[in-house]
């Protein structure tokens, strides 16, 4: 691909079939908002420039825009082809192809877009479409070919008739034009529809009509190009994206003994020979070391790392806590905000009160230290190396190196 590429994301429209009061492409999938996917993927390729159209709540949705972007803001939503108006009015200058992308498409994958990309430049058309054939094609818009089988238009499924409806190939959305073809033509489009809004997609017909050269490239993954409109759409594209998380960790040496039931963040790090039991929650940013086992029923939230073999079992929560190689946390256990060394063990039911009605309070177990079942500690605390805290002790002031401490408060016993 030599020629320039300019690419723009349409992500202003409202939540509408979402029921959301959150902008749609911020839901997340695998914890991270969808957009976030489809940024990646256009960072993958490299363009010479990407602006984002944004317009419901932009002001959230920009926080998600990374600096080399542009924004443009489409005041009125009323419809994807003055959303790209608004987006073509941040490449004034630009010349070349203009790829446009949709910010509910997250499921979309490089490969696709560059056979797409290198079709249309190869054949120096005016505009190529990613198109798929869907069983159910309910909800896209469908694919007009004429009698030669070239592409004549789309028909946007509300003003589709029943024949119409029962074409099986669909617009996904993604489109790429040469710049002066898309620009020249969008004037054209009038909301005489259904929802009375300006839809690119009709630009199809007009340069058809005019004697452009439109043709399309075939998807061939019909799941990769799923367009989330609702949360039953949602759902079913965490599921697929969850799957990819899932296979790639495997790939590289973790045993999921479970994968539909393990639910695994996007940007977790796994090391090698790890096994994650069935039910287990491991949220965005987790990091886990080599040969460690998790679950089953474990939930490790956000900041935490497991060092190397380590061991957290059945009906535990890790949060903002880092835990050290070697340390078994074996039996309903909740450990928040902590640094744990390495060597410990914890008891059954052992519990850090980190919260103490207004913030959050630290708390400190050090390597070798042994706490015995349903130790509470009482944050912000201290263990020392070497120490045992008794069966169902309550831990209210640090705890010295080496000791033996048990009680309600904890008193020290002896020397270990
Ligand atoms: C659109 C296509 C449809 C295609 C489907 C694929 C149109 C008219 N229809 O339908 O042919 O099969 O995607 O998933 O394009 N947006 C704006 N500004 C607006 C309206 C929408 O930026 O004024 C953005 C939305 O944020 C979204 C994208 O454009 O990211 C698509 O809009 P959406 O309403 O989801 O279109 P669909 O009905 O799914
Ligand atoms: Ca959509």
């Amino acid at each position: 691909m030599k020629k320039e590429i300019a690419v723009i994301i349409l992500a202003a429209g409202k939540s509408t079939r979402m029921k959301s009061e959150l902008p749609k492409v911020l839901h997340p999938l695998c914890g991270r908002p969808m957009l976030g996917y489809v940024l990646d993927l256009v960072a993958g390729l490299k363009p010479k420039q990407v602006v984002a159209v944004l317009g419901h709540k932009h002001e959230l949705v920009r926080k998600i825009i990374p600096k080399g972007a542009k924004i443009a803001i489409q005041k009125k939503l009323s419809g994807t082809a003055e959303a790209v108006k608004a987006g073509l009015s941040a490449l004034k200058g630009f010349k070349g192809t203009v790829l446009v992308l949709y910010g509910d498409n997250p499921l979309l994958k490089k490969e696709t877009l560059k056979k797409l990309l290198d079709y249309h430049l190869e054949n120096n058309v005016d505009t190529t479409l990613l198109t798929a054939k869907l069983k159910k094609p309910f909800g896209y818009g469908r694919i007009m070919r004429d009698k030669y089988s070239s592409i004549c238009g789309i028909v946007e499924e509300k003003d589709a008739d029943e024949v119409q409806q029962d074409i099986k190939e669909i617009n996904t959305g993604i489109m790429v034009f040469k710049k002066d073809s898309l620009e020249g033509n969008l004037k054209y489009i009038r909301p005489n529809n259904r929802k009375k809004e300006y839809y690119l997609t009709d630009i199809i017909e007009i340069l058809a009509k005019n004697d452009y050269l439109v043709d399309g490239v075939k998807a061939e993954d019909a799941q990769e190009v799923l367009g989330i409109n609702t949360r039953a759409e949602l759902a079913k594209a965490n599921s697929l994206m969850q799957k990819t998380i899932n296979d790639k960790l495997m790939q590289d040496g973790v045993t999921i003994l479970d994968p539909a039931s393990t639910f695994i963040n996007f940007g977790t790090k796994i090391g090698m020979d790890t096994v994650i039991y069935p039910f287990t929650v491991i949220e965005r940013g987790v990091k886990i070391g080599k040969r460690c086992s998790v679950g089953p029923f474990a939930h490790l939230r956000e900041d935490v790392s497991l060092g190397d073999n380590v061991r957290v079992g059945n009906f535990i929560e890790i949060v903002r806590a880092k835990i050290g190689a070697k340390t078994l946390v074996k039996h309903f256990s909740y450990l928040g905000d902590s640094s744990v060394g390495s060597s410990v063990n914890i008891g059954a039911g052992a519990v850090t009160a980190n919260f103490d009605g207004l913030k959050k309070n630290h708390t400190v177990i050090k390597d070798n230290v042994n706490i015995g079942s349903d130790t509470v500690i009482v944050a912000p605390a201290k263990i020392g190396k070497f120490a045992v805290t008794g069966a169902g002790s309550v831990i209210t002031k640090n705890v010295p190196e080496g000791v033996v401490v048990a009680g309600v408060p904890a008193r020290i016993l002896k020397k270990r």
